[in-house]
């Protein structure tokens, strides 16, 4: 089958991560006999800094026309924190609708963690992040700016149609998984009694109509604590925009850390976007020191929400094959094994 794939390389480490996941692909490609076809787009910091502009509104409807998109990293030590991210990254998964931000935790093995006595058996569940409201949404402002009497509100939104949608995404993969056909919803319920209410009544009803999944309840505090102390408990853990966000980095640490951990912000029934979970760690760009494992994932998880099923499967392998060689070191940028040299071996392993 033939893709067009939107390839947006970003700041920092972005732009050399991506070019071992694009490497990977067109190893990929010429084993599957896909046709990838990518198209570059240069947006972020140093974009910014050069025209003033984020995201122009034309090359969000450009985007649409995609079969994927694939992200590097944003952010930029130039330019004032939020500016990228909203404009940028959550313009993009805003703009396309893209309500779920889909984060496995699996831990592969061969691979470190600092967990003692668990290993790939314990650690292998997925977090849906709902990916459109929350505090994300960005409503909220000042009084009194700058004084004494200042005033900041930051208000959380939840909508029924985006708690139920994401709910129903999560019992479907739990279904779809098929490993303990288990959904954990995870919130504050205890203290905020209005929009996590709202989470629970949803997840109850939507629960219904998935008896065959079981159902399961962690408060946010908890289940960082469960993650660490026991992470077979869960299979598929549906959360809020923010606390997915937060229980993400832990999982992201319990799967051998930011040099793996892979994220796809999906509409499904739109265009998506694939994503490492780390930033743009400005202090290595350039270096040619970033594993760009997690960016290799993250090509890995578009080939198979492009239904490209056994190209998907022989990225995977060839990425377990890498880590199990014991030649990647701890996956950190100190490693000592560079960027380019992570790539060559995941592509020659395809
Ligand atoms: C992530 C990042 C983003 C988020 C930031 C950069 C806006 O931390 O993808 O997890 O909070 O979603
Ligand atoms: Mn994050």
């Amino acid at each position: 089958m033939a893709y067009k794939i939107a390839v947006i390389p970003g700041d920092g480490i972005g732009p050399e991560v991506v070019r071992e996941g694009v490497k990977c692909l067109e190893a990929v490609q010429k084993k599957h006999s896909l046709s990838l076809e990518f198209a570059w787009y240069d947006f972020g910091g140093d974009r910014f800094l050069k025209t003033g502009e984020v995201l122009p509104h034309s090359a969000l409807e450009e985007l649409r026309k995609f079969d994927a998109i694939y992200l590097g990293a944003v952010g930029h030590p130039e330019v004032a924190a939020g500016i990228l991210e909203k404009g940028l990254l959550l313009g993009i998964r805003f703009g396309l609708d893209q309500y779920i931000n889909l984060r496995p935790v699996k831990l592969y093995p061969g691979v470190w963690t600092p967990l003692k006595d668990k290993g790939p058996e314990h650690i292998d569940f997925i977090v849906v992040r709902e990916n459109t409201e929350d505090l994300y949404v960005g409503t909220g402002g000042f009084a009194h700016y700058g004084t004494p009497e200042e005033v900041a509100t930051q208000v959380a939104i939840y909508t029924r149609k985006g708690t139920e949608r994401v709910m129903r995404y999560a019992f479907e993969l739990a279904r779809a998984r098929n490993k303990d056909r288990k959904v954990t919803m995870v919130d504050k319920s205890n203290v905020l009694t209005f929009g996590h209410d709202l989470w629970v009544r949803t997840f109850a009803e939507v629960g219904k109509e998935y008896p065959d999944i079981k159902q399961d309840h962690a408060y946010v505090d908890a289940c960082c604590m469960w993650m660490v102390k026991n992470p077979e408990w869960f299979d598929v853990i549906v959360t809020t925009n923010m606390f997915g966000d937060i229980i993400t980095d832990l999982g992201a640490m319990i799967q051998g850390g930011m040099g793996i951990a892979a994220s796809g912000n999906i509409n499904p029934e739109g265009v998506s976007m694939f994503e490492p979970i780390h930033g743009s760690a400005p202090k290595y760009a350039g270096k040619n020191k970033a594993n760009p494992l997690a960016a290799i994932s993250a090509a890995q998880m578009m080939l198979g929400h492009l239904g490209e099923k056994a190209a998907s499967d022989s990225l995977e392998q060839a990425i377990m094959k890498a880590l199990a060689s014991g030649k990647l070191g701890d996956l950190s940028a100190s490693s000592g094994v560079s960027t380019s040299e992570v790539g060559d071996l995941v592509a020659a392993l395809v």
